[in-house]
């Protein structure tokens, strides 16, 4: 019977200012799937590893079997599957994990099923992964992780999504403190209401970080990186925020805050070796202060989920 492996990306959500609205995906870390169709007509989920026994073993709780489950309904198909999940990312990290694992495993099974549905149209399917995963099915993790590089969700109903183009040399360097804040959590603490004049301030900020991106202007990115409604609220969860955001401008960085819900921070910088740097400095802080970090630095991901094996049936 047929198998497939596929890698799917981490991805940074909101990119400071754009709240839900804009994500992008990079190289590394991500989640790999495996996959192996069989004759049972049930969705298995055989093995999961990297997860410390933490995710759900039902096949219709955990997100990467149950985007599965809902993907082959939408077919009209009973076609048996069995999974494994191998986590290679953290989770409840802010880096997207639960999409990472839900691309992945849609991905997979399109491929397997002889790619009946274009990229695009799997996202309402990763969609509701995410509402099984933390209660709400935002697009900005999994619209990156599925199409590759910076996306725009300009809105959810109906759904519209445009990928934005990315700029040579951005570099952004991602770290992780070991504190965890599941998203659910992150979200409720979030005001309802907002002022016209910070509205007025993150609406500025969020043109100018598209046009930055659109066309090419890395200072005009930087001077964008500015969130005064979300940021704010959830920088409190996070230790010693404002000291690396300070110490990362000052390391070279063009702009820094939260990547999706936090706690995982993010910087884009100009260049592989200031994102280095940056990274160094900021690692330094955390764990000179009894910190655990995960540290990553990598280019904007344009390229999305990667299927790195694929097995024909063999009779
Ligand atoms: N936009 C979502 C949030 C991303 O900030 O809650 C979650 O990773």
């Amino acid at each position: 019977m047929k198998s497939i492996k596929v890698f799917a990306p981490a991805t940074v959500a909101n990119v400071s200012c754009g709240y839900d609205v804009l994500g992008f995906a990079v190289h590394t870390p991500g989640d790999e799937v495996v996959m192996h169709l069989n004759d049972s007509k049930q969705v298995s989920l055989d093995v999961i590893e990297g997860d410390e026994g933490r995710l759900p073993r039902n096949p219709l709780q955990n997100t990467v079997s149950a985007v599965v489950i809902n993907y082959l309904k939408h077919l009209g198909v009973e076609q048996g599957v069995s999974i494994e999940l191998y986590k290679k990312m953290p989770f409840g990290s802010g880096l997207g994990s639960s999409s990472a694992s839900a691309v992945a495993g849609l991905v997979g099974i399109n491929e397997l099923m002889g790619g009946r549905l274009s990229r695009e149209e799997l996202l309402p399917f990763a969609m509701e992964g995410e509402r099984l995963a933390c209660g709400n099915a935002h697009a900005d993790n999994v619209a990156p992780a599925l199409l590759g590089g910076l996306v725009l969700i300009r809105s959810y109903h109906p759904l519209d999504v445009v990928k934005l183009p990315v700029p040579e040399g951005l570099s952004c360097a991602l770290l992780y403190p070991h504190v965890e804040i599941p998203t659910k959590e992150a979200r409720r603490i979030l005001k309802d209401r907002i002022h016209i004049s910070d509205a007025v301030t993150q609406w500025g900020n969020v043109a100018g970080l598209v046009a930055g991106f659109c066309t090419g202007n890395l200072d005009l990115i930087g001077r964008s990186m500015e969130d005064v409604i979300i940021e704010p609220v959830r920088a409190m969860l996070i230790p010693y925020f404002y000291d690396m955001r300070e110490i990362a401008i000052a390391h070279g960085a063009l702009g820094f805050s939260i990547s999706g819900s936090g706690p995982s921070v993010f910087a884009l910088c100009k260049g592989e070796e200031t994102a280095r740097r940056v990274a160094k400095a900021l690692e330094n802080k955390l764990s000179s202060n009894g910190i655990g970090v995960n540290t990553y630095v990598s280019s904007i991901n344009t390229d999305g989920p990667k299927v790195t094996a694929l097995t024909a049936a063999s009779h």
